[in-house]
């Protein structure tokens, strides 16, 4: 896909101490970001030594690690198999499976919810907590506990798994746990998906019409890969590769603007390059994860320089004169974002 090139707009400029300087400010769920591009949920935003690193880097806000309803299931299931095989249960079997779910609820539930109080404290940026839930019981509950520990925004990483064979009507469950958690809390929600839908351009409208303030499009997941050497499967690569943002910008270009809430993308945004580019089709902001780990954090403060260069070297002066520039409804070829088949007339090649 070839985008046609970036001609110069609004060239207004604002100076401080004479020098021309680049606002790269942005909105994301009603909060003010100082720049936009948000740490992404990881192992990076899950302590409170690397979500400092994170802010002294330039970050403009953090999406904690997820909590995972599944992860707590799996050890409340373990920790059951364990006390049966000490012949823990006996006839109280209930209350001693009462126990073991509560307190192992409990615990993992008081450890999120302290990060969250801690980063509120001893940072200044928007601290976003993020639950992956499967269900929508008490995971709504949870969402008021971080909403009183003080979060600025609660992500909802949402992923029903796409084997499943059942009937389950899954763009319901998304759409009823993104009604219920927006309806218990008073702080913005998101919700960020997986790009396998049947319709996906239905359900992220639909969703964006819930009451929540954003969508991430699109998580990315473990994949597995099979070892030739060892003839077994093994983890393919974690982190993604910087090719991997097209998918991500055709849909923020389609969507933007048929929208209810914000669109923030993330996924193989590896350089200033991507995150302007996400932000011409329309991003609001961006999350980013791989590139922190494979350049490390200090790399940040290249991606904001970059960007200033980039806004400053096309007389941009402002992110907002970006956004959106080239979405689906700005750009001399709409139909572009849509095209799937190779055609000579598109792709150029025979
Ligand atoms: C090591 C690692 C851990 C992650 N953990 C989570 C998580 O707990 N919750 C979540 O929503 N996404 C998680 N992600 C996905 C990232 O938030 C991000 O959406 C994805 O990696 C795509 O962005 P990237 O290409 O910049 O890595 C994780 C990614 C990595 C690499």
């Amino acid at each position: 896909m070839v985008l046609a090139p970036i001609k110069t707009i609004n060239k207004a400029k604002f100076v401080i101490n004479s020098d021309i300087m680049t606002d790269l400010s942005a909105k994301y769920l009603g909060l003010t970001l100082k720049n936009p591009v948000i740490a992404a949920s990881s192992g990076l935003t899950g302590d409170i030594k690397s979500i400092k690193k994170l802010e002294s880097n330039g970050i403009a806000a953090v999406v904690l690690k997820s909590i995972f309803e599944e992860e707590i299931l799996h050890q409340v299931r373990k920790k059951i198999r364990e006390a049966q095989e000490d012949s823990m249960m006996y006839s109280e079997l209930s209350e001693t499976l009462d126990y073991i779910d509560l307190h192992i609820k409990e615990d993992t539930l008081n450890d999120y919810l302290n990060l969250i109080r801690q980063s509120k404290k001893e940072t200044f940026i928007p601290v976003i907590a993020s639950i992956n839930c499967i269900t929508d019981y008490e995971w709504i509950d949870f969402a008021e506990k971080i909403e009183r520990a003080g979060a600025d925004a609660i992500e909802l990483n949402l992923f029903l798994n796409p084997t499943d064979q059942t009937n389950k009507n899954f763009e319901e469950t998304y759409l009823t746990i993104s009604t219920k958690v927006v309806q218990k809390v008073g702080i913005p929600v998101s919700v960020k998906i997986s790009p396998y839908f049947t319709k996906l351009a239905k359900v992220i409208t639909d969703l964006s019409s819930t009451g929540i303030q954003g969508i991430v499009l699109f998580n990315r997941f473990f994949s597995p890969d099979i070892s030739l050497e060892k003839m077994e499967v093994v983890p393919a690569d974690h982190f993604s590769h910087e090719y991997e943002y097209l998918n991500v910008l055709r849909w923020i270009a389609l969507l933007s603007k048929k929208t209810d809430c914000d669109l923030v993308a993330t996924t193989g945004i590896h350089s200033a390059e991507t995150i302007i580019k996400q932000v011409l089709a329309g991003a609001t902001a961006v999350q980013i994860a791989s590139v922190l780990y494979l350049k490390g954090i200090d790399y940040l403060s290249t991606l904001l320089k970059d960007m200033e260069n980039w806004m400053e070297d096309n007389n941009y002066y402002y992110l907002s004169q970006l956004q959106g520039k080239l979405c689906q409804e700005s750009v001399a070829n709409p139909a572009a974002y849509e095209r799937r088949q190779f055609m000579k007339h598109f792709g150029g090649i025979e």
